[in-house]
């Protein structure tokens, strides 16, 4: 079984954003998310930590609405198409990436402190414990402005899948398909990402299995607001969770 690290360096990482649909999409949905959630920068020096950053689905929505964004992710590949991208977008200069742990997360929080911390598209899962969450949690907390706004996004995997339900077509083209098999443990979800390559007349397959924890809503619920965080949000939308919570 591979780590979590390992399994982006060698696998995932050079196709994640082909294999979520190309950015397009995921950033204008974030950009909106942060107006109509009223979470935009609010004054012009208002600095942002984006943890799992990945490729910059968010980072660059926060970088285009204001914030000055840290970009934490331990992906050197992905953390190299988000300057790429961010460079085209015209805003590197907000932007400062940084390679590493986001258990480490103490390690690396912006100056000033962030008035916004993210964490999105299922990127909580990949730590590997609870205990993990939790020391999260309060190291997010304690390195947030008073009055900013924790979110975290996380998928929902508590209902188990069964039989063929475990097998989940996530794209496919002429030349590349690739394909989520899940397994269920009593805390932890097995993940295999099966990449089918076309080669020639016949196709290549490549197996990545890595670990993620299944998150209990109510757990989350119950950590953030033991690190004195209030609750102002919590959505489920296609078996996503999004929750926001305010340092007061
Ligand atoms: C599912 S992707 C999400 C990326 C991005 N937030 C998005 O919504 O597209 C998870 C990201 O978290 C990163 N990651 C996972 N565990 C990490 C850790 N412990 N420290 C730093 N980055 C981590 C991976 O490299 C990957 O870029």
């Amino acid at each position: 079984m591979a780590t979590a690290k390992d399994h982006y360096d060698s696998h995932l990482a050079p196709i994640y954003t082909w294999m979520r649909g190309g950015a397009a999409g995921p950033r204008r949905q974030f950009a909106e998310f942060l107006r109509d959630r009223g979470l935009l920068p609010s004054r012009p020096e208002a600095t942002a930590l984006d943890l799992g950053a990945g490729s910059g689905f968010q980072t660059l929505p926060l970088a285009e609405a204001g914030y000055t964004v840290t970009a934490l992710d331990f992906s050197e590949i992905l953390l190299a198409e988000l300057a790429h991208d961010a460079a085209a977008a015209g805003v590197t200069h907000r932007i400062r990436p940084i390679l590493g742990d986001m258990r480490e997360l103490s390690r690396h929080g912006p100056s000033p402190a962030p008035e916004l911390i993210v964490c999105l598209g299922d990127t909580l899962t990949h730590l590997t414990s609870t205990a993990h969450v939790t020391r999260l949690i309060s190291d997010a907390t304690a390195a947030l402005a008073r009055g900013g706004h924790l979110v975290l996004g996380y998928r929902d995997y508590s209902l188990a899948r069964h039989g063929a339900d475990r097998f989940i077509p996530v794209r496919s083209e002429a030349d590349r398909i690739f394909t989520c098999f899940l397994e269920y443990g009593q805390t932890h979800l097995t993940v295999h990402d099966i990449v089918h390559v076309r080669d020639g007349a016949g196709w290549n397959m490549k197996v990545s299995v890595f670990e993620k924890i299944r998150l209990d809503p109510a757990f989350l619920r119950d950590r953030l607001r033991a690190a004195g965080l209030t609750l102002v949000h919590d959505e489920v939308t296609a078996g996503t969770h999004t929750v926001i919570a305010r340092k007061t």
